[in-house]
């Protein structure tokens, strides 16, 4: 089995070389604890994330990832050994390789804990590819041609902008205001502006029903902040544009201080092509007229923003020139 992995700090998206899409889930897994132990596995994923807020006191919810880089390796272990048998789930024993997705901003350290992790899940050969390669790869871009492209990954807890070409990174920033922190302002919004109380779910919630709505008016439930009774509230879709727009700007500023890095010619393939856009926090309504409006230069949302990256890295599979130039196992 061929498998490219994007382990998401917010969603965990594996393709199959040749059926697509296999697993697309929030990248959550529920532990028992006893004791010190916390070994035994409840759930991962969709079945995981429905128990947050809800489990017993004695049930741990972790994440296999922060700030998109792993920090325990017991945990990444057992979440990826999980993913795997559910990627594989029509009967599949074989050997399976991999390639995985890491932020580009990740340290040697940091990708040597992900390939080992994978590796005692037990797949093999794991190579780690750079996330915003294997998502402009997804996109259909070259990475090895000799012009330069720009993308933004705009995760849950990170956004990352990079520039590359011709098999080397130029130039790359991060900035820690992503789709996390725009749920946090729609929280706010709802709080301080209409003195509502939801969960984080709620306000995400919100936050992803904006990205589609028409300009009539969306219905939260939530409880009056003074009275704490249940209350509906009316919200614009244009309220939640303002409210995350903040956030928006710092992506802006991130990508400016990269195109300030680039060399001149450079600057001149990018704004000739655009900047690609992808990660769900891309999503967002208002993103990409913020964003063009803020940089003057052409964006291009992706097709399968959520996605791109495992497709990417799948496809990688079979790119042994690809992988030498931007790949780490
Ligand atoms: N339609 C939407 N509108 C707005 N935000 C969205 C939408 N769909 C998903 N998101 C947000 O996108 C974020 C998750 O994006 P994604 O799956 O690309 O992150 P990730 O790859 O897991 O995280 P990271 O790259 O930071 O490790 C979440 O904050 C989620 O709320
Ligand atoms: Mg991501």
């Amino acid at each position: 089995m061929e498998l490219g992995i994007d382990l998401g700090t917010a969603n965990t998206v594996v393709s199959e070389a040749r059926r697509g899409i296999v697993l697309d889930e929030p990248s959550v897994m529920l532990l028992h604890r006893r004791g010190s132990r916390r070994e035994r596995v409840l759930a991962v994923g969709r079945d995981a994330a429905e128990l947050l807020g809800r489990a017993p006191a004695d049930y741990v919810a972790v994440r296999p990832l922060h700030d998109g880089v792993v920090v325990d390796l017991e945990v990444a272990r057992l979440y990826l050994r999980r993913v795997l048998r559910a990627a594989g789930r029509r009967g599949w024993t074989g050997p399976v390789r991999a390639v995985i997705g890491a932020p580009v901003g990740s340290t040697t350290l940091e990708r040597r804990a992900l390939v080992e992790a994978a590796e005692e899940a037990g797949i093999r050969p794991v190579t780690a590819l750079d996330e915003s390669i294997a998502g402009a790869v997804g996109c259909g871009i070259d990475p090895l041609e000799r012009r330069v492209h720009m993308v933004v990954d705009v995760g849950g807890g990170t956004a990352e902008v990079s520039a590359f070409c011709f098999g080397g990174v130029l130039a790359h920033r991060s900035s820690k205001l992503a789709g996390d922190e725009m749920t946090l302002a729609v929280h706010r919004l709802l709080r301080e502006g209409h003195q509502l109380h939801v969960g984080e779910l709620g306000a995400e919630d919100l936050k992803i029903r904006a990205a589609v709505a028409d300009d009539e008016p969306i219905v939260v439930q939530g409880r009056d902040a003074a009275t704490g009774r249940p209350r509906l509230v009316t919200i614009r879709a244009a309220e939640v544009a303002e409210a995350v727009r903040p956030i928006t700007d710092e992506i802006i500023r991130t990508l400016a201080g990269c195109l300030d890095e680039l060399p001149p010619q450079a600057v001149t393939d990018v704004l000739g092509e655009g900047v690609l856009v992808f990660g769900g926090g891309s999503l967002v309504r208002g993103f990409s007229t913020d964003l063009e409006r803020g940089l003057g230069l052409p964006v291009k949302l992706a097709e399968e923003p959520l996605t791109c990256v495992a497709e990417g890295a799948a496809r990688a599979l079979r790119n042994r020139p690809l992988l030498a130039a931007y790949g780490r196992s």
